[in-house]
């Protein structure tokens, strides 16, 4: 198994390119199950979960071109398997993703149920409550869901009882398709969700409201496809920034898109960062000095990103001060804790929050990798620390950073891969 050995210590400084966003991918590669024609999905990110996605509309017979630039072409009109397999689903959970756009395209679908993970138990009632209350019969039998519906999907009107990201698009793509009208209640405002919507437009559907919490989406005959680019990823940019904070660096993200980070850079300048934007680009610059601790609380969009509390937990652990992070979207993720405190941080944890009691230092350790934004938060720790640090377990962290410790030395961070 892999692992990233760090020597910690030194500032990161210099100019990355960010790559596109994983999770507007994985929905928008689902999404194409939709199209009667072909669909060309450009800046897609070099990432495990994106090859997964692939290979599972590949198992399914669907045609599929991919360029060396990892833009694919993909036609539906060769599919004849209409199951998602348990030995691709239990690998990554966005699998459920294809449940909605299989159902109101092909009127069946065979899903293996994704079971729990580190951050919690994440069901995934909501989804198949939606696609139910449009027509769908929905029963779980030896492991797997098994959906269909008899003639199309109809348009309802949902309201979701939390807001889930995953749910509200796995209904949006289905209502594409549906007769009449769906308006989804409650919905997620995540700029992922946005960019999936703006992908379906393209293809011929007909949403509006997307980005704000009602979506109405007017459902038609049929999407005849699109070529569309994926939008730029906010969790690798804002990873990046607060790797450059903790390590009292100066650095430039390009191809980034710095609206969708708000709150972060928020949090960043409150941190002590120099921070200053334009239309694709975002630089950060510390000036050599100790961030100040930060409070954090999760919260769907436009709140603080879940995704990014790991990081800030990182840089916290040798900020100038006490802070506060609460995780209220996931049950259990503030996993990556104990590790921190094998390297010398400070943090109790009580309830859903953790107190981070900032230290001057902390001292590199042989740590293990639990989930994708944890083992993000143990390398910003392994960068700041004095001495070796090894992370364990990376195969997480390939799920979701393209080439991270490629663009880590490009910012002149000392990092290497070590394979077994
Ligand atoms: C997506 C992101 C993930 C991010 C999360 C929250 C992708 C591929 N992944 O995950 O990186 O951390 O949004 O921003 O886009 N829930 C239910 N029932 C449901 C669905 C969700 O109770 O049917 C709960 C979950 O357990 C969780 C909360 O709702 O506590 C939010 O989950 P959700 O927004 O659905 O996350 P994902 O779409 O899985």
């Amino acid at each position: 198994m892999d692992k990233l050995a760090i020597q910690g210590g030194k500032q990161l400084s210099g100019e990355l390119r960010i790559s596109g966003a994983k999770n507007a991918a994985l929905p928008i590669l689902a999404a194409t199950l939709l199209a009667d024609g072909p669909v060309i999905i450009r800046n897609l990110p070099h990432l495990h979960d994106v090859t997964t996605m692939i290979e599972l509309l590949g198992c399914m017979g669907v045609e599929l071109v991919i360029d060396e630039k990892l833009s694919v072409e993909v036609n539906v009109k060769t599919i004849s398997n209409y199951s998602a397999p348990y030995e691709l689903v239990k690998t990554m959970r966005a699998s459920i993703l294809v449940l909605g756009p299989m159902l109101a395209h092909f009127g069946k679908a065979r899903v293996s149920f994704p079971g729990g993970c580190a951050i919690g138990s994440r069901p995934i009632d909501l989804h198949l409550r939606g696609l139910e209350s449009m027509g769908a019969t929905i029963n779980v039998k030896g492991g797997y869901i098994n959906a269909e519906v008899n003639g199309r999907l109809q348009g309802v009107r949902i309201i979701m009882e939390m807001v889930t990201v995953g749910g509200t698009e796995n209904i949006m793509m289905a209502a594409t398709l549906a007769q009449g009208q769906t308006v989804i209640e409650n919905a997620a405002r995540e700029p992922e969700v946005v960019d999936l919507a703006k992908c379906l437009i393209a293809m011929g559907a007909k949403i509006s409201g997307h980005g704000t919490d009602t979506i109405v989406i007017d459902g038609v005959d049929r999407l005849p496809g699109c070529t569309y680019d994926v939008m730029p990823d906010r969790i690798e940019t804002g990873t990046y920034l607060v790797a450059a904070a903790a390590t009292r660096g100066r650095i430039k993200l390009k191809d980034t898109c710095p609206e969708y980070l708000e709150v972060v850079l928020q949090k960043l300048r409150e941190a002590g960062a120099i921070i200053a934007v334009g239309k694709d680009w975002i630089s950060l610059d510390m000036k050599g000095r100790r961030p100040r601790a930060v409070n954090i609380k999760t919260a769907p969009y436009p709140g603080f990103p879940t995704d990014m509390q790991a990081q800030f937990m990182a840089m916290n652990t040798v900020a100038d001060g006490t802070a506060a992070i609460t995780e209220t979207v996931f049950e259990n993720r503030l996993i990556q804790t104990h590790e921190m405190n094998r390297m010398g941080a400070s943090i109790s944890i009580e309830g859903n929050t953790a107190m981070i009691f900032g230290q001057s230092s902390l001292q590199g350790a042989p740590v293990m990798a639990t989930d994708l934004r944890a083992s993000a938060s143990l390398i910003i720790a392994g960068l700041v620390a004095a001495g070796e640090t090894c992370v364990d377990r990376i195969y997480h962290i390939d799920r979701g950073y393209e080439c991270i410790e490629e663009k880590l030395q490009l910012l002149g961070a000392d990092i290497r891969r070590l394979s077994d």
